[in-house]
């Protein structure tokens, strides 16, 4: 279910989240496992999202829809929960109800905000499964996840870290802890995710 090189990268994963709150794994998903997801992610029955029931109202937009059979196996599988556990610290299981494929057109966004429950999202994963960029320019900040500190920034505050979504890459991070943001995509970009939360088993 992962590569050889998601383990190896775990000791400096686990060092930048601490530091960081987040940290983005490349090539961490069998090239296979990957198509298998991406093909039957971009044939999902798309709804416009709905507040996800959280304690706090966030701006958004974005099209939502269920996992499929090949992303939930994924991400309930004995090895991506091994890993999830050894990257926190403790036992994670996926928490159902905050995990979906996303997908983001242009000037979609998610405003700035901490994943909520916070008992639900002891961790969190975005695995991009298709990320179209523009031929002709940069990527905008909407094709970067921007994240902050544990402290609400104030208007303008910069943020410290910006990953960028590749196709493969796994945004891993302490998404409850750590304020993050997704400002609107540009036209001509999408990106299609696996959007989850994991949380403490008997937490
Ligand atoms: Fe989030």
């Amino acid at each position: 279910m992962l590569t050889s090189t998601a383990w190896k990268n775990l000791p400096l994963l686990r060092e930048e989240i601490g530091r960081n709150g987040f940290a983005g794994l490349a090539g961490g998903i069998p090239a296979g496992r990957l198509r298998a997801m991406k093909a039957e992610s971009l044939q999902a029955c798309l709804q416009p999202a709905e507040s996800v029931g959280g304690r706090r109202l966030i701006a958004f937009s974005s099209s939502t829809a269920e996992l499929g059979a090949s992303a939930r196996a994924f991400l309930v599988s004995p090895e991506m929960t091994l890993f999830i556990g050894r990257l926190f610290g403790g036992e994670y299981q996926m928490t159902e109800d905050r995990s979906c494929i996303t997908v983001y057109g242009a000037g979609d966004h998610l405003a700035l905000h901490q994943d909520d429950p916070p008992e639900g999202c002891r961790a969190t994963a975005i695995v991009y499964l298709r990320v179209i960029e523009r031929a002709d320019s940069q990527p905008s900040a909407g094709l970067h996840l921007h994240v902050w500190g544990r402290a609400e920034p104030h208007a303008g505050q910069v943020a410290h870290t910006k990953i960028l979504a590749r196709e493969g890459l796994v945004a891993l991070g302490r998404g409850s802890e750590f304020w993050h943001e997704r400002p609107p995509l540009a036209v001509g970009e999408e990106i299609v995710a696996l959007t989850t939360c994991f949380h403490i088993v008997n937490d």
